[in-house]
């Protein structure tokens, strides 16, 4: 059981935006993540996927198809984290995450406010429980938005950049316990990432798109190659793969400017 694009194409006013993704899987347990250049369509399809934005296609999810389902039944199963996570919400970190664990389990105060304090704990939230929202930083904000994500238990998890406002330390930090949540309960994790390292790091297997198509799937150690990275990105780079340990890629220059 697992997350499957058969076929997948999208149109955005009159610009075809991804072009018939196919043989693409995203396994439980796993955390995928897609990369490719900016504007290659990784949020269109994370948003595809979560029925925000229509598509034609065919995309299955533990075997039902999803195109099928109204954009509620997909509600229940799946949760997309966009890029964007600002908000004006006059509320604190803490009614916040609670807010939205009561939006989509059903459960006792008790079980509500133990996995919110769970989470919070997980996330190093704790020192800003009782702050405003509006009141924070972009990374913490961003960290108060995968918590909000991880309290819903989807059993498709899709997050669209999580960690491009966070600091080194709440990077590994986030990227450590995506990997625990995916393993311990059996989640489908898909992250949009452009940090190739973290991604060689934390993911178990990797979608790259470009320009609406989908290039290569695979373990990171066999796509991150250096003839990959000419093509998927246009720059020349290092790839050492220390024994025991994950692909390190050292850009070292831009080959020619990207097209788009
Ligand atoms: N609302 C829109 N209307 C038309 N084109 C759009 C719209 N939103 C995004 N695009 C275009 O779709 C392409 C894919 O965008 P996006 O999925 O955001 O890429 P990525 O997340 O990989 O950077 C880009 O060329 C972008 O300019
Ligand atoms: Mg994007």
């Amino acid at each position: 059981m697992s997350l499957i694009i058969d076929q997948l194409s999208c149109s955005l006013g009159k610009r075809r935006v991804l072009h018939d993704l196919a043989g693409m899987e995203a396994r439980p347990g796993e955390i995928t993540a897609l990369i490719g250049p900016n504007g290659a369509g990784k949020s269109t399809l994370l948003r595809a996927i979560a029925g925000i934005t229509m598509a034609s296609g065919h995309m299955t999810l533990d075997g039902l198809s999803l195109e099928t389902q109204s954009l509620g039944q997909r509600t229940r199963k799946l949760y997309y984290l966009p890029q964007d996570t600002s908000t004006q919400a006059a509320l604190s970190v803490f009614e916040a995450v609670l807010l939205a664990r009561r939006t989509q389990v059903a459960e006792p105060n008790r079980q509500a406010l133990a996995a919110v304090a769970q989470a919070l704990q997980s996330l190093e939230l704790n020192p800003l429980a009782e702050r405003e929202l509006a009141a924070l930083s972009g990374g913490q904000r961003q960290r108060v938005a995968i918590a909000q994500a991880i309290v819903r238990r989807p059993r498709l998890l899709m997050l669209d950049e999580p960690t491009s406002a966070l600091d080194l330390h709440h990077q590994l930090q986030v990227l450590d316990y995506l990997h625990r949540l995916a393993r311990q309960d059996d989640v489908i994790i898909v992250i949009a990432i452009h940090d190739l390292n973290l991604a060689a790091r934390f993911a178990d297997h990797l979608w790259v798109v470009k320009e609406g198509r989908h290039i290569v799937s695979g373990r990171p150690g066999d796509v991150l190659t250096p003839q990959r990275l000419r093509e998927i990105y246009a720059i020349e780079a290092d790839v050492e793969w220390p024994p025991g340990s994950s692909p390190r890629i050292t850009p070292r220059s831009a080959t020619r400017r990207l097209g788009s």
